[in-house]
């Protein structure tokens, strides 16, 4: 799905990182130590593109994507919102960043309230973001929803999140971040808690915001969706960027060895009964349920246990407070 993009010496990136670096403190034994999490890390936001961000568990690509949305301030380095520096910022001037930058988390259920509606969560946002309420305000949260193809919109307006499947409520967050008009979408792993029948037709909602001009950044372990949705491709480990480049080329010619464990371990259309995600694509077009999964996450875990990679990665999560 990778598109033509826009020429990147015509502008500047929505969001850039420059040297991104987060120091975590942690006490071990009663004795202070660090851990490194995110180390000197480049990357550029461009509208209409898709970045994917892989990398082994611990590898600190959720830690860049808190520290792009400003939700925990950084060590060193800068973060530039169209070719500005973001200083650190006041409750009001946070309020203005999460305008333009907004994150979708791994898992719907925990980050929509349990207590209230798809009305309520839509019509905070609605109210805070556009400054829209009553009759406004629900003509904008029916819109949100037609947008995230919540279709007919008054069907799931007055829904609590337990009526609702998995993918819808991606999709009832994924609304509540286009509340903002965010230019940037910081994407932590949003599929990979999704029955793996409805995960593309979430994809190729991100896909259509993709092409009305968000910049999105997107976290995966799945380096066949990473190469079916993203224009580039930037490999962590131990929270450093150690591979960067366009989709083809890194799942073409991995260099590093974490890339050729991702994708020896994603399904191979050679072998017999596995078939390749754009043919997927193709024979299941408008019928987003009919998608198998990508990559069969269980073996991607079997193969990263049986890595030599395993040992330093349980170190390092094994220091999580
Ligand atoms: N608040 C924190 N305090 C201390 N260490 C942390 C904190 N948050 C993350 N870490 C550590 O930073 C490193 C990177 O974590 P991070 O969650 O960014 O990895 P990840 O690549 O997103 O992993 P996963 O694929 O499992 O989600 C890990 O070693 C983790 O234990
Ligand atoms: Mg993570």
């Amino acid at each position: 799905m990778p598109h033509t993009p826009p020429d990147p010496a015509a502008a500047t990136p929505a969001l850039r990182a420059t040297g991104l670096t987060k120091r975590f403190p942690v006490s071990r034994f009663g004795r202070k130590r660090f851990i490194d999490a995110v180390v000197d890390v480049d990357l550029d936001l461009w509208p209409g593109r898709v970045v994917a961000l892989v990398g082994e568990s611990g590898s600190g690509k959720s830690t860049v994507a808190r520290l792009l949305a400003q939700l925990i301030p950084h060590t060193a380095g800068t973060i530039e919102l169209h070719g500005e520096t973001v200083g650190k910022l006041s409750s009001r001037k946070f309020r203005d960043y999460c305008r333009h930058v907004q994150m979708i988390f791994q898992d719907p259920f925990a980050s929509l309230n349990a207590i209230h509606t798809v009305r309520y969560t839509l019509g905070r946002a609605v109210a805070l973001h556009q400054g829209l309420r009553g009759k406004a305000g629900e003509a904008a949260i029916l819109a949100l929803l037609d947008r995230v193809a919540l279709r007919p919109a008054e069907r799931f307006i007055d829904k609590f999140p337990h009526e609702l499947s998995g993918g819808q409520r991606q999709r009832v967050a994924i609304a509540r971040a286009l509340a903002a008009g965010p230019e940037v979408l910081l994407a932590d792993e949003p599929i990979s808690m999704l029955d793996v029948s409805i995960r593309l037709g979430v994809l190729n909602l991100l896909a259509e915001l993709r092409d009305e001009g968000i910049a999105i950044l997107y976290i995966t372990h799945d380096i066949a969706s990473a190469r079916y949705f993203a224009d580039d491709i930037v490999v962590m480990y131990h929270g450093k960027v150690v591979e960067r480049g366009d989709s083809e080329s890194v799942t073409q010619h991995p260099t590093h060895e974490y890339t050729q464990l991702l994708i020896r371990s994603a399904p191979d259309p050679g072998r017999d009964g596995a078939v390749d995600t754009q043919e997927r694509k193709e024979t299941t077009d408008g019928d987003p349920n009919a998608l198998p999964p990508t990559v069969d996450e269980d073996n991607h875990t079997a193969a990263l246990t049986a890595s030599p990679l395993e040992s330093t990665s349980a170190s390092q999560t094994e220091a999580r407070p």
